[in-house]
């Protein structure tokens, strides 16, 4: 339905005044006629194309295609570059970065002459974070992902990036792969442009984009090559422009219902873990209540349809060929929201109604699932005060309910040190414990919660083991891993008391994570602790550790959830 509202971008553009003047005539160098500034819709295309990203250097190309289909609506397209996070590149790691990320894209578009906005996304962080700061200013948004890289290839096999890195202590020291094997790995799991194409965090981010509404209906598995990726681009350029004229911003669209909506959506697909932790953090933007607690009650129950690795055997171009999201989407339409809108209008429900699926081996149905009960788990307990989590459906069936001897590391460095020394006192049958991951603690809580075994125990053949932290998992990788203690270490958890030689109980049915310490003994050591040297002491980093909340909350600074609006309060003058 058209609006009749101003324009946001005429408090810059359409004035008479000095400043009006101002703005045009700066424009003006960059070669725009006189009706550009005349009441077209202002469209913010928000890139987060980096070479340093390399899952995002495609995105220029992707952004000009856009730009087509916001000049044929009758907008005005900007392409403005923010920050962009490389997932295998940027050190410590990105989720250190998520927050600034998105205070970047918040303020870049509240201080601009912007109606609308396009996120251009594609590696796992560029997707919340964009999300994140584009809720704080709440304009009509619409999300473009970059797509998925084409299968990856091996002598025959398909190989899925990501999933393949937490095989190569076992491939070259158990399986003696050469250099030049691995060598032909790195290549035949890179064949395109795009973001990781197993069902890791940046499809899994994807998947959350469209099933909150926020894509046209089937963008999330487009290949970054395929050519219908740069139509899906297109479309989205001339919707963009509608949007505005409708005034169908974010809040209209990311309501309780969408969260819950993605929350089933993800337990589907066999999500990553870390879809609980950025979506807390979106939802927190806008303030739409949501609990860590129910990502159990609404997802744990859901059965997996998708047969994506890690868990699975086939990758997201199999999943674009099968049908896509829309598929899952009608599939699931007895558990989800059906009338909750989406950045076209229509509904959820309207949008993928006419949804085929052409592969169930890749797609299976409700009625016949690859598993029951494939969402996250919420684990509370002593250990984990205020919740910790598990995907069962990436664990070991023989593990879920196990108790074990702790082996503990109080630190990354640490668990380097010692973890293959052949004297290290430990067993299949032990629980790894890693400290000092969390959000304060490494700063920026790492994907490590999935270390690798002990290389003894993995020339004994042994697989998998328990694995206790504070930090976060790669989507590409699975095990029987409690992930986002909270409280963390750093701060003080239980976590933080935990010493060799601890029995630990993890009973996933039960949701139950304890740690067999009697109150009295674990109050002494906690008499004794003294909290770590904290790991920054200016800039970002030391404002990031004095303001990330824990996990259980999304991980995202106390000073930026909720939002401002896109009100500027005051002219440049
Ligand atoms: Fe970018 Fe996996 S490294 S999506």
């Amino acid at each position: 339905m058209r609006n009749n509202k101003k324009l946001r971008s005429a408090d810059w553009f359409g004035k008479s005044d000095k400043m009006g003047f101002v703005h045009r005539s700066w424009f003006r160098t960059q070669g725009y006629p006189d009706d550009y500034f005349q009441n077209k819709p202002v469209i913010g295309i928000c890139n987060t194309w980096s070479e340093l990203t390399p899952c995002n250097g495609h995105l220029r190309d992707i952004a000009e295609v856009v730009k087509r289909g916001v000049i044929e609506a009758g907008g005005f397209p900007l392409e403005f570059p923010v920050t962009s996070l490389g997932e295998t590149v940027m050190r410590p790691t990105t989720m250190l970065f998520r927050n600034l990320a998105s205070m970047d894209v918040e303020e870049s578009i509240r201080a601009n002459p912007i109606d609308g906005v396009v996120l251009l996304t594609g590696c796992d962080k560029t997707t919340p974070s964009t999300i994140m700061g584009a809720c704080s200013v709440d304009l009509p948004t619409i999300v473009v992902p970059g797509g998925p890289m084409l299968n990856g290839r091996f002598r025959g096999e398909c190989i899925g990036s990501g999933s393949f890195n937490w095989l190569i202590k076992e491939k070259q020291n158990v399986e003696n792969y050469t250099a030049a094997d691995i060598n032909e790995v790195e290549i035949g799991v890179a064949r395109s442009q795009g973001h990781c194409m197993t069902m890791g965090t940046a499809s899994t981010m994807a998947c959350m984009a469209e099933s909150l509404g926020l894509t046209l209906p089937g963008a999330a598995a487009i290949p970054a090559v395929d050519a219908r990726k740069k139509v899906m681009a297109q479309l989205s350029g001339r919707r963009i422009v509608e949007m505005v004229r409708e005034d169908l911003k974010l809040s209209r669209i990311l309501t309780r219902a969408a969260f819950e909506n993605a929350i089933v959506i993800n337990s589907a697909i066999g999500g990553s873990s870390n879809f609980i932790i950025h979506l807390l953090a979106i939802a927190g933007r806008l303030g739409v209540p949501l609990t860590l607690e129910d990502f159990d009650a609404i997802g744990s129950k859901v059965p997996l349809l998708l047969n994506l690795k890690p868990s699975g055997k086939y990758l997201m171009e199999d999943f674009y060929y099968a049908g896509g999201l829309p598929v899952i989407i009608k599939e699931m339409q007895s558990w989800l929201h059906n009338k909750a809108i989406t950045v076209n209008g229509k509904s959820i429900s309207d949008n993928s109604a006419v949804a085929t699926c052409y592969n169930n081996d890749v797609i299976a149905t409700p009625a016949a699932p690859l598993q029951q009960n494939a969402g996250m788990a919420v684990l509370k307990g002593n250990l984990c005060e205020n919740g910790a989590v598990i995907k069962p459906s990436a664990a070991s069936p023989h593990l879920l309910k196990h108790r074990g001897r702790a082996v503990v590391f109080e630190n990354i460095e640490d668990y380097h040190a010692r973890i293959d020394d052949p004297d290290l006192d430990i067993d299949e049958h032990c629980i790894i414990v890693l400290k000092g991951v969390g959000p304060v603690g490494y700063p920026g809580m790492p994907e490590v919660g999935n270390v690798d075994l002990p290389l003894k125990l993995l020339q004994k053949g042994v697989k998998d083991m328990v694995r206790i932290s504070d930090g976060r998992m790669s989507g590409t990788a699975g095990g029987t891993v409690v992930l986002h203690v909270s409280p963390e270490s750093s701060i003080g958890g239980v976590l933080a008391l935990v010493q060799n030689g601890d029995m630990i109980e993890l009973d996933v049915a039960a949701r139950k994570l304890h740690l067999d310490v009697p109150v009295e003994e674990l109050t002494a050591r906690k008499a004794q602790w003294q909290s770590p040297t904290p790991m920054a002491t200016r800039g970002y980093v030391k404002f990031y550790i004095d303001h990330v909340q824990q996990a259980h909350l999304g991980a995202d600074l106390d000073v930026l959830r909720g939002g401002s609006g896109s009100e500027v309060v005051r002219d440049l003058h």
